[in-house]
């Protein structure tokens, strides 16, 4: 059975001055089994499952969290295409005996599972960045407490210049920070289109921490090497830098992670064999959509591993992905910032009141939202 959805709508207008919420309006809960509860899943024949009609239809509410294939023993969640016909009737499902040839399952499945989400929208792109420095403070401070350093993801992009909150911050131990990368192009370090640059040139030649602590990639190496070499690096550090979870993956205590238009999140592009992974700890990525075409990346199992994920999106720009990767679900794959789920973590989605103009928020506290739309997206403000 599909789990619940729990969408915490924490929508910040914040004080440019302090970050702080301004007004904090209503948590909304959106439940993902609405449908399902409305509806009993029948066997016909013994072969074909249908979803029986019952008198009223609200449409699932789900949008992040339906179970593997293998875990649907009741039928097809209504997300996933268990759903009404304008006609009224359930959708039927396939008849076809045996999975025919040439067929191949689909190599993404959704984590099971999931938890919270919290949205944070605030007023500007200041605001939202001081609201990021609190957050990233906040998660250092009680990673400093538990095990005596912080260990932050950077992914590089527009994120690196939403970190400039944080200079200056007298509340915050540097000397205990490990600084790694989500993902890095495999170019000198020196290169304009280094990760490690940007984050250097934004934050870190700017705050006390270590140069030893910061975990760049090996310049000069074949891609497949680099991605080897950087979970070597890894793998060195202690367990009290990294404590590792039950499965032996790293906990990284904050993620910061970037989103691309295409919702791409480190370098894990749309329907691609690296997005679908579920081993390993870093991989080559060679063919990057987005150049440079040689990347490395953290894996999707390793930054669902994390205690703290946030996705940071600012700006008209992000308007469009934002509101597709909030409000409809996409087949597993396509939007690979839908996969972000932090099996025993917090995600955090960072926004301002640019990436969140298509959201339409009301509809969520009004425990309202429709999933799946049936209509376009508004088109965000020009
Ligand atoms: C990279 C980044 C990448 C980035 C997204 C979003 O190396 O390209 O790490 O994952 O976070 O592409 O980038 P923007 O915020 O610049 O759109």
């Amino acid at each position: 059975m599909a789990a619940a959805l729990r969408t915490s709508l924490c929508r910040t207008l914040s004080d440019r001055r302090t970050s702080r919420p301004v007004v904090q309006q209503q948590r909304g809960v959106v439940r993902a089994q609405q449908l399902e509860n409305q509806g009993k899943v029948a066997q016909q024949n013994g072969a074909a499952a249908v979803v029986e009609q019952t008198e009223e239809r609200i449409p699932s509410a789900s949008v992040h969290v339906i179970q593997p294939i293998s875990r649907w023993p009741e039928g097809i969640p209504p997300a996933m295409g268990g759903h009404y016909m304008p006609s009224g009737e359930a959708a039927p499902l396939s008849q076809s005996r045996g999975p025919g040839e040439n067929i191949h399952p689909l190599m993404f499945t959704y984590p099971a599972g999931g938890r919270d989400v919290a949205v944070n929208v605030y007023d500007s792109d200041f605001a939202a960045a001081s609201g990021l420095a609190d957050y990233v403070a906040a998660a250092s401070a009680e990673a400093i407490a538990a095990h005596g350093a912080f260990t932050v993801a950077l992914s590089g992009g527009s994120l690196v210049k939403a970190l400039a909150g944080l200079v200056g911050r007298q509340d915050v131990d540097f000397s205990k920070w490990w600084v790694l990368f989500v993902d890095e192009r495999n170019v000198p370090l020196g290169s304009t289109d280094s990760n490690y640059r940007a984050a250097h040139e934004e934050l870190l030649r700017k705050v006390p921490v270590p140069a030893s602590q910061i975990l760049a990639i090996k310049e000069g190496l074949p891609v497949a090497h680099a991605a080897t070499h950087y979970a070597g690096q890894l793998l060195e550090l202690s367990s009290s830098v990294l404590p590792r979870n039950a499965e032996g993956l790293p906990v990284i205590d904050c993620v910061l992670l970037g989103v691309g238009p295409d919702g791409h999140v480190a370098s894990l592009f749309p329907n691609t064999k690296e997005t679908a992974a579920t081993e390993g700890w870093v991989l080559p990525v060679s063919n990057s959509p987005k150049p440079p075409s040689e990347r490395i990346t953290l894996t999707m199992p390793l930054l669902n591993a994390a205690k703290n994920v946030a996705v940071v999106a600012l700006g008209k720009g992000k308007a469009e992905v934002v509101q597709r990767a909030l409000e409809v679900q996409s087949l597993p794959g396509a939007l690979p910032v839908q996969l972000v789920q932090p099996a025993a973590g917090q995600l955090t989605w960072v926004l301002d009141q640019g990436s969140a103009g298509a959201l339409r928020v009301a509809d969520w506290e009004l425990g309202s939202k429709k999933f799946p739309r049936s209509e376009n997206p508004p088109k965000p403000a020009a």
